[in-house]
């Protein structure tokens, strides 16, 4: 432990908060158990993997086999997206043969959630006893050997949302290695077979909902990040504390160069429906992978 961390407290320490403060409110451990278990109540089967679906990617909740559906509202404490058109729910049943329980509507930190709300779907994931997180985005490129329609497994991730899921608890969660390599092996692998080139890359998590600037793209760039989004990093992050394998996808909607054409959501939107069923077979490969162990 390094002198900051004792100074800081036990984990548990810092997870309880500031000493003599009554909790006026659940706290997340105990929201999160109690959403977990009016929707074990309802489910027929424990699911292994969480799908986390971003933008373009929301068809896959519809394939599901016998599929149950929960509207987020109809869970205690599950954030409901404030996009309109979005209702946000979980399904549960089968994808590949796989067990799974599709986060369907995810919310954003850029809709004035925190972090941490942006992540209790995924906890309650892991609550009902999910074992592997599979997350994907939309997401604007950064590298330049990049191609709009290109699709990459993240590597690594850098947080620029400045939040983070865990404040308030638990502390100190090691994520070198979050993205599992043997998911992220079985990814390029299921690409090649496929035909269709995976890249792999860093992803930054950018606060938004404004795109970045070209000084923030040269910035990022110069981090070491390949990809910008704004989404992920807040279920990665309470996924690997909760001890979930993970692997998340990229669907690179733009390329950020340098005179480049501005970035508009109509764009990421179109790019996205494009690269929709190689991104539907790559994660349909993925899922019996995800099981695993
Ligand atoms: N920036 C941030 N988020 C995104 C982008 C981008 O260029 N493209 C798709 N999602």
């Amino acid at each position: 432990m390094t002198e900051e961390q004792a100074a800081a407290g036990t984990p548990e320490e810092v997870a309880a908060g500031p000493a003599g403060e009554q909790p006026s409110r659940p706290t997340v451990p105990e929201a999160v158990r109690a959403a977990a278990a009016v929707l074990e109540s309802r489910l027929a089967e424990r699911p292994v993997v969480a799908l986390v679906l971003g933008s373009g990617l929301g068809g896959l909740a519809d394939e599901v086999e016998d599929a149950t559906r929960i509207p987020a509202a109809e869970l205690p404490g599950m954030p409901v997206p404030r996009v309109p058109g979005h209702s946000g729910a979980v399904v549960a049943g089968r994808l590949a043969g796989v067990p799974v329980l599709v986060l369907a509507g995810r919310v954003h930190t850029y809709e004035g959630y925190s972090a941490a709300e942006v992540a209790f779907a995924t906890r309650v994931a892991a609550e009902v006893g999910c074992r592997a997180l599979l997350a994907t985005n939309a997401a604007g490129g950064l590298n330049l050997d990049y191609d709009p329609a290109d699709l990459m497994v993240l590597t690594d991730h850098i947080n620029f949302l400045f939040d983070n899921p865990l404040r308030g608890g638990p502390a100190f969660v090691d994520l070198a290695g979050a993205y599992d390599p043997g998911l992220r092996a079985a990814a390029v692998a299921a690409g090649e077979a496929a035909g269709m080139p995976v890249r792999q890359g860093v992803y930054l998590a950018a606060a938004g909902p404004s795109y970045e600037t070209p000084a923030e793209i040269a910035m990022f760039r110069a981090w070491g990040a390949d990809a910008v989004g704004m989404s992920t990093v807040p279920e990665v992050i309470a996924a690997r504390a909760h001890g979930l394998r993970v692997a998340a996808i990229s669907a690179i909607t733009n390329v950020h160069r340098p005179g480049g054409t501005p970035t508009s959501h109509a764009e990421v939107l179109e790019v996205a429906a494009l690269v929709r069923p190689r991104f539907r077979e790559l994660v349909l490969a993925m899922l019996p992978v995800a099981a695993e162990a």
